[in-house]
């Protein structure tokens, strides 16, 4: 999926941030503690710092996104830069060279980065391989492939309410594996950071073929599954991206699948559960978990927001450490 393009430069700076694949803990790590560095931000009464003012960024959404889109903007905002939101309505026929018209013209306008998201899978990659040197291209969810600061949104999240050694965590990931660019993205993730271990829980039907080779261990029982986990990462069933009939219903989903209190007990008992959103409140999880106090679904949005401030920092070279923050 990377031909050709690099995430990092010559100089072993961040040029584009496409997926977690390939970059390494050190990547990881570094971006972390940036958004570390940045969550104080918002605490403020002025809820801004001039590091990218009179930088240009874009954000070219060809799918719709509410979370993801409006965190990508604020962080932006909050970094003082210039934002355009491009909500591009996309259909089969709307690939290749029509992608790189809308790309040339908005290039014209002289912008910095455009983070893109996209309904196929190496989206993100063309426009980074085709982008005039010196624009970043962030992903913000390419089809079933990737969504890296999902991913990291979810680590900061963990990190902050279990600490930084990942080796004594065990973390279930469940629901639908297969539809997920956020549990590829996960899985990398946590594998970088030598997680103790990785479970992931579905149906066969919501497994990718290639399930076995991702470095976890699977299991099809729910209640097997999240025993004695200390985090739980609830999937949305992503039925759009479903062709035939993947599963009975959502009745019997929840039956089977669904995250209520009574199951949460089978974990450890300081357990947090996430969910990237949007829930399905009834399908994956009841509204009782959801918003009870093992949650921590809306910390991952407001998180979602520094991690963004570092990875947009990072990708314009302006987040060293004696950057003024
Ligand atoms: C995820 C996505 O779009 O991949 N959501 C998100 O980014 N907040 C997961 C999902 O749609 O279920």
């Amino acid at each position: 999926m990377n031909e050709g393009v690099h995430q990092i430069d010559d100089q072993g700076r961040l040029r584009h941030f496409l997926t977690i694949e390939g970059l390494g803990r050190d990547w990881l790590i570094r971006i972390l503690d940036t958004a570390e560095s940045f969550s104080g931000v918002a605490e403020q009464s002025i809820k801004k710092v001039p590091l990218l003012r009179g930088r240009t960024i874009v954000n070219l959404f060809f799918e719709p996104s509410t979370r993801t889109r409006t965190t990508f903007e604020l962080a932006a905002k909050r970094l003082s830069a210039d934002v355009l939101n491009i909500n591009v309505s996309t259909s089969a026929t709307t690939k290749g060279e029509t992608l790189l018209d809308t790309l040339r013209n908005i290039e014209a306008m002289h912008v910095d980065m455009f983070v893109v998201r996209h309904a196929d899978s190496g989206a993100a990659h063309f426009i980074a391989r085709h982008v005039a040197p010196g624009i970043s291209v962030i992903n913000a969810g390419d089809g079933r492939h990737a969504h890296p600061t999902q991913a990291l949104l979810d680590l900061f999240t963990i990190r902050r309410a279990k600490g930084d050694d990942f080796g004594r965590l065990r973390v279930a990931i469940v629901g639908d594996i297969e539809h997920s660019r956020v549990a590829r993205a996960q899985i990398h993730a946590l594998n970088s950071l030598n997680t103790g271990e990785i479970r992931v829980v579905a149906p066969r039907t919501l497994l990718p073929a290639a399930a076995d080779s991702l470095g976890v261990h699977l299991f099809h029982d729910l209640n097997e599954g999240i025993r004695d986990a200390d985090v739980i990462i609830m999937l949305r069933l992503q039925r759009e991206r479903m062709q035939g009939a993947l599963l009975p219903s959502e009745h019997e989903y929840f039956r089977l699948y669904g995250l209520t209190e009574e199951r949460l007990r089978l974990a450890r008992p300081d357990v947090v559960v996430m969910h990237p959103g949007p829930i399905n409140r009834g399908v994956e999880m009841d509204s009782r978990v959801a918003d009870g106090a093992h949650s921590l679904i809306l910390q991952q949005v407001s998180h979602g927001i520094a991690v963004r401030m570092a990875v947009m920092s990072l990708a314009m070279q302006v987040a060293a450490p004696e950057a003024p923050v």
